[in-house]
């Protein structure tokens, strides 16, 4: 088969999720794919399906999470003319498009309550409605999910419904991060290195012993993606020298080891995370004052970035140089955006070209992203946006991968 998905490993652990993936693949039982972002979720869905008794039919993989929540259930089901404004003819839905084949629903976790509903319906049955029809549909459709955050969570905080998580997790493969699996970093180096000298028409020299140790001790937070991403890079900057430490280090992030200064769950006292009974409480005015202040110190930091632009704009020798006091004080754990941002835009107006708001934002996602492997849900929270509009964007500015 052209292009068949072949995933790269020989540590036990992945060699046991290749094993578990070709056991379930004949079978037309519901998998979930969890593990961290970058470990190779949406490679195991397709391999999957190419092993199926599926795999002539349609592959159609979707972004839960990049759709937005008032157009989801229409694209997963279709909807009748004149069913909602600008429904102007029938449109058929995923779930049609797949019949035979597999659906792949990538960042399940992101689904709303009531498209749940219907994802169970349609899980159970192979039956569902379009919107704005009362009349019933039946798909012959195999469901593959994933997902990188813990829907056990999100069951418990009422997000996700129990029986749509029991149903999806018939059989859960659980894929490893890469710093659990460090016999796999070499392999898929070399494999990396063999594609994009392929592509770009580059050589590569190597990478001296030193730096091949420091690039197995790497933590890799964005895992594989991570590993891709620098190994594409080394090549087209730095292949005519071997790669030395030092040179390597300049592509590593160090440990995150920042918290973001906007209140997500990860920041709330251990207490309001971790106990279910909790989790239904009225939240205390206090956390609420402290969740205010949070955003409000967000808010006040937006702004100073935009006085900052805005007056660079008008005024470029009125922009203070970095580092002078003046300036506002380096927030605590926003990532230095502000910086970030600044330097984006000082070099571009060095050049003559004042950078439109949509290029900031675009290079301001792409950083974030880099400074964090590739890590969504930490880039969401820096960035200080949600997962889905983080979703939208990156689709929207084309940047994943
Ligand atoms: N075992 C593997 N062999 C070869 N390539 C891999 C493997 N695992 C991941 N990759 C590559 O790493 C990158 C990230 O993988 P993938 O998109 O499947 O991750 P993911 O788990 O879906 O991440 P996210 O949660 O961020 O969507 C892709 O370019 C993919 O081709
Ligand atoms: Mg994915």
């Amino acid at each position: 088969m052209a292009n068949e998905t072949v995933i790269i490993g020989q540590s036990s652990e992945i060699t046991r999720a290749i094993a578990l993936a070709e056991q379930v693949a004949p079978t037309d039982v519901s998998v979930l794919l969890t593990g961290e972002s970058g470990t190779g979720k949406e490679v195991f869905a397709k391999f999957i399906h190419e092993k199926s008794r599926r795999a002539a039919k349609p592959y159609v993989p979707i972004n839960c999470g990049a759709i937005p929540e008032s157009i989801l259930e229409s694209e997963l089901f279709g909807h009748e003319k004149g069913s909602f404004t600008g429904a102007t003819g029938q449109r058929k839905g995923y779930f049609e498009s797949a019949d035979g084949g597999t659906i792949f629903l990538d960042e399940i976790g992101e689904t709303p309550l009531d498209v749940q509903v219907k994802l169970l319906r349609v899980l159970e049955t192979g039956e569902f409605q379009r919107v704005g029809s009362s009349q019933t549909e039946r798909v012959d459709v195999r469901v593959i999910a994933a997902t990188n955050r813990r829907l056990e969570d999100e069951v418990r905080d009422r997000r996700f419904r129990e029986d749509l998580y029991y149903r999806l997790r018939t059989v859960e493969l659980r894929l490893p991060p890469l710093r659990e699996r460090r016999s796999d970093i070499l392999l898929l180096a070399e494999k990396f290195i063999r594609d994009f000298e392929k592509k770009h028409g580059l050589k590569f020299v190597g990478f001296t012993t030193d730096a091949t140790e420091a690039l197995l001790r790497y933590h890799f937070a964005g895992n594989v993606r991570e590993l891709r991403n620098i190994i594409e890079s080394l090549i087209v900057l730095e292949r005519n020298e071997k790669i030395t430490p030092e040179t390597l280090s300049k592509y590593l992030q160090p440990i995150p080891t920042d918290k973001a200064s906007v209140v997500s769950p990860s920041t709330l006292p251990a207490l309001y995370r971790t106990e279910p009974s909790l989790a239904d409480a009225a939240i205390p005015p206090e956390m609420m004052y402290r969740a205010l202040l949070g955003l409000q110190a967000d808010v006040a930091e937006l702004k100073r970035m935009l006085v900052g632009l805005i007056e660079k704009v008008s005024s470029p020798s009125l922009f203070l140089p970095a580092g002078d006091k003046a300036l506002p004080p380096k927030p605590v754990g926003s990532d230095n955006l502000r910086d970030i941002l600044q330097a984006f835009y000082e070099k571009a107006a060095g050049a003559g070209q004042i950078p439109s708001l949509h290029e900031l934002e675009r290079y301001a996602i792409t950083e974030t992203l880099k400074r964090h492997g590739g890590n969504k849900r930490k880039t969401a929270e820096v960035l200080g946006i949600t997962e889905r509009t983080l979703y939208r964007k990156i689709n929207e500015y084309k940047l994943d991968d």
